[in-house]
């Protein structure tokens, strides 16, 4: 049941920091502070490339996983959603691999693109929530995501946790590719180990982001912008809102504004700013800069670092707890769910069964 709350999205949204501390409990050793996967069935050391396909909110935990696997472990990644991908007839090497990362494990077209990876010789990697699906049955490894059950149709707690189990695999990566010193594992596992604490932090934020989710619900159009692993949080709030609000939305990434979108900015179109204080806070803080001359109403979500620099510019700040910038895409999710949760119940929309929506994709 929903137990006390309004809809099974909140709940779910706020089961976020004990399902993630139960995925991390499964690949985090937290004595040794190191990460412990199962054998995979190839070794990263020697991997010539990982595909990653998905759909929807998956395709965007993939993203995210595309930027560690890449600047953590320096592993080549190819990512595509799986409805292009299935069809693409792209070529792929002898000895890689694909990760398909699903929720349900049932969506037809991940299921698809599962089968086209495996036709060119891909070993199968997948990350379910639900671990006796037809996905895991062809795979070669599960890793399973601990959600539990996610009845709402718009995922959240599933994102978060394919974000954890993503998290450790790509420091499992870059451990096996030699690219990691025993030191910042044990950082990096640090940082994962207390995610879901400073997780519990960010919901303290509820109340605040529903007064902004009051200005949100009524736009007719929202940008979200993001750099780097913001990027792809940038695109999920702006999916989410979309989804269950019916609000009209786009995400983009900060430095591609004034490549033409930049042109929509007046004073009806809040922005929301995902940035983290990170390697790219100051590039997106002349963006934000950007939108604000523009007289954009810009919503900074940072953390408060980022805030105590920037933070007066901003029509509204939400500052986060400050975490090492490899887990702030995790915790960054968590307020444009809430946004667009507060958003569609401020309109009226039916927020667990959106309309023209589907929990489960089993058809193209
Ligand atoms: C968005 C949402 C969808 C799913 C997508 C993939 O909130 O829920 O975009 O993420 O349909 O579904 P799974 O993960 O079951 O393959």
């Amino acid at each position: 049941g929903k137990g006390n709350f309004r809809h099974f999205m909140l709940k779910e949204i706020y089961e976020q920091p004990a399902v993630i501390g139960d995925t991390l409990q499964r690949y985090v050793n937290p004595l040794a502070r190191t990460i412990e996967m199962p054998a995979l069935p190839f070794d990263f050391a020697t991997l010539p490339r990982l595909t990653i396909v998905a759909c929807g909110t998956a395709y965007l935990a993939g993203m995210v996983a595309k930027y560690w696997f890449e600047q953590i472990a320096r592993v080549p990644v190819e990512l595509d959603i799986a409805s292009e991908f299935r069809y693409r007839e792209a070529p792929l090497p002898p000895g890689g691999a694909a990760l398909v990362i699903s929720q349900s494990g049932e969506t037809i077209d991940t299921l698809a693109a599962l089968r086209y990876a495996r036709s060119q010789g891909q070993k199968i990697l997948s990350v379910l929530n639900v671990p006796e699906s037809t996905i895991a049955r062809e795979s070669d490894l599960v890793l399973p995501t601990l959600a539990g059950p996610e009845i709402g149709v718009a995922s959240t707690k599933a994102f978060t946790t394919q974000l954890t189990v993503l998290a450790c695999l790509a420091i499992s990566a870059a451990r096996a590719r030699g690219v990691i010193d025993h030191k910042r594992e044990g950082e990096l596992s640090q940082a994962l180990l207390e995610v879901p604490a400073r997780a519990a932090e960010v919901l303290n934020h509820d109340e605040s982001i529903r007064r902004i989710a009051y200005d949100i619900a009524e736009a007719r159009d929202v940008l979200f912008l993001g750099r780097g692993t913001s990027y792809p949080i940038a695109l999920e709030g702006a999916l989410k809102l979309k989804e269950i609000s019916y609000i009209h939305a786009e995400g983009y990434a900060a430095g591609e504004m004034k490549h033409g979108p930049i042109a929509l900015i007046d004073e009806n179109v809040p922005v929301v700013v995902v940035a983290p204080s990170d390697e790219l806070f100051e590039k997106t803080a002349s963006n934000l800069q950007e939108v604000i001359a523009r007289g954009g109403r810009v919503i900074f979500l940072s953390d408060r670092k980022g805030a105590k620099k920037l933070g007066g510019k901003a029509a509204i700040t939400v500052a986060l707890p400050e975490v090492d910038s490899f887990v702030a895409p995790i915790l960054h999710a968590i307020p444009v769910q809430l946004l667009a949760y507060h958003a569609a119940v401020a309109k009226g929309t039916d927020v667990d069964q959106p309309r023209n929506l589907a929990k489960s994709v089993t058809v193209e």
